[in-house]
């Protein structure tokens, strides 16, 4: 009997401190052994954890399956966090590997040398291939140019945005990756961006599960992988990567090293210089499709849902659109373009956009990063492994930064003479630190340069008799998209009789 009670108070004592949240983690939820506590499905995690933030203050853990996450909800707390180099790598997801075939390669979800190696080409590309110049910033406006002639076939009926759009974003990126573009109206074009965009789909369905509970993947019969969406994810990376390989293969067929043509071209000749080096980061072909494919996936959605997002608050706000076109009318001779360093023209313009970026926070929890040491913030220990996550929206309605957070107001950005305030506290849309977006130029221009051309050439108005509503999908991880909406767009009258 007492052996039988000690063994009772042992396992009792043992299960305790097992499953017992450490003390000198953040305050939060812990939940129950094994389980944690598993998100709400039916609405945005987003928004889930900024309910928890007057109970547990800035810094929150919240154990999900067999992950302890930290969520940060203060703009201080994050700018500080995300400049430690501890706090810059990425967690091993189980979603954060499949473009990678298995290996986190590439730059979103890679650590260590290979994602310093990757990253800092990609930036190198990016600005040779002329962002901050203005090479690329050519091809935009010749996209643009098209795109409003393939919107002059849409006017005057009710109906979603049409596709092209999204071909015109993808077209930039494509230019930069792989001197590539496609007609507005070809079919191709516009199934590459359907599959770009489709990738969300799989991605936030149950799959999730595999990345707060990595055994499963391993055990789970395959029946119930298929139930959790697993296999569609598998197809979904089979389509997109078989596209890539595709290019790629082409691309090595018609190499000139001695004249690149993009980044793919720069990479394969990166690729034969340190042929044979002995390096944790060496050049592979693996590696660059996981580029090419970070750079089409972080690059196309979520500049075509930023410029979807705004052409929806502009036909909800029919008075700022008219500023905004009134402003453009005295700045930009018609057909013409502005470049990006001519923006301070546009300070209305530049005041939407900012403020869009703001009210929607497209991205509200950035990407997972994960602690690779053991490491304290503000007096709490976050352990090696945790998963840590900028909370980007919560800087975005913080009152203390913002008069109105949740109202749409492009006044958030104006100075009182109506110049453009150009305010960086509490707005993070591209996150900051070590991991900030590498394509923050590059979206900026093009955003600019597309809404410029649009709203000179046409006017976004809602359907006749309806409101428009600047609703989200309800269940984001993500990225914070609008449901689907119709607009009427009609050609300007002003920018017609000139012709
Ligand atoms: C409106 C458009 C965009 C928004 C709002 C946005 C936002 C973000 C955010 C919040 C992150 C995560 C930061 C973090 O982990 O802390 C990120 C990462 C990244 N973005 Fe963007 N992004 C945009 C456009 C682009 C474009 C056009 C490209 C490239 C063509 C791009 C490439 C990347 C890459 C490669 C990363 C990963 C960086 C790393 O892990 O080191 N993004 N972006």
């Amino acid at each position: 009997m007492v052996t039988e009670f000690l063994l009772f108070v042992l396992v009792f004592v043992f299960l305790h401190l097992a499953f017992k949240k450490p003390s000198r983690l953040p305050p939060g939820i812990w939940g129950l052994p094994i389980l944690g506590k598993l998100p709400d499905t039916s609405t945005s995690l987003a928004e889930q954890v900024k309910k928890l933030r007057p109970i547990y203050g800035d810094i929150i853990t919240w154990r999900m399956g067999s992950r302890v996450n930290v969520f940060l909800c203060n703009y201080e707390v994050i700018k500080r966090a995300m400049a430690k180099l501890e706090l810059s790598g990425r967690p091993d997801f189980y979603t954060y590997s499949i473009t990678g075939s298995g290996s986190t390669l590439g730059i979103v979800f890679s650590n260590g040398a290979p994602w310093q190696k990757n990253r800092r080409f990609a930036l190198r590309q990016l600005r040779d291939l002329g962002m901050g110049k203005t090479c690329l910033e050519e091809v935009m406006h010749s996209e643009a140019g098209y795109l409003v002639q393939d919107y002059k076939k849409h006017t005057g009926k009710e109906q979603p945005l049409p596709l092209s759009l999204g071909v015109a974003i993808l077209n930039v990126v494509w230019k930069m990756v792989a001197d590539m573009r496609y007609e507005m109206d070809d079919p191709r074009g516009q199934e590459a961006v359907k599959l770009v965009i489709c990738c969300r789909a799989p991605l936030q369905s149950p799959v999730f599960l595999f990345n707060l509970f990595p055994w499963l993947l391993k055990v789970a019969p395959p029946f119930l992988k298929e139930k959790l969406g697993y296999n569609k994810v598998q197809r979904w990376v089979e389509r997109f990567l078989d596209k890539v390989s595709e290019v790629l293969k082409d691309h090595k067929d018609t190499l000139d090293p001695s004249h690149p043509r993009d980044l793919i071209d720069q990479y394969l000749i990166e690729m034969d210089h340190t042929k044979g080096e002995a390096t944790d980061a060496p050049y592979t072909e693996l590696d660059l499709r996981t580029i090419i494919t970070d750079l089409l996936l972080a690059g196309t959605e979520t500049t075509l849902y930023t410029v979807h997002w705004a052409i929806l608050y502009l036909a909800k706000y029919p008075e700022v659109q008219a500023r905004v076109q009134r402003e453009i009318d005295q700045e930009v001779p018609k057909d013409s373009f502005l470049f990006y360093y001519e923006r301070n023209k546009l300070p209305y313009l530049e005041a939407v956009i900012h403020e869009v970026h703001r009210i929607v926070s497209l991205v509200p929890l950035a990407v997972a990063h994960a602690a690779s040491a053991d490491i304290m913030l503000d007096g709490y220990l976050i352990p090696k492994g945790t998963v840590v996550v900028p909370h980007l929206e919560f800087c975005h309605k913080d009152s203390q930064f913002w008069d109105q957070p949740n109202e749409f107001n492009p006044d958030h950005f104006l100075n009182p003479d109506g110049s453009f305030n150009n305010r960086k506290e509490g707005f993070l849309p591209f996150g900051i630190g070590r991991r900030a977006c590498v394509g923050e130029n590059l979206a900026k221009v093009e955003i600019f340069v597309f809404l410029t051309a649009l709203l000179q050439n046409f006017t976004f108005s809602p359907p006749q008799g309806e409101t428009l509503k600047t609703e989200r999908e309800p269940y984001v991880t993500i990225l914070s998209t609008p449901k689907p909406y119709r607009v009427v767009i009609e050609e300007r009258q002003s920018v017609k009789r000139e012709e």
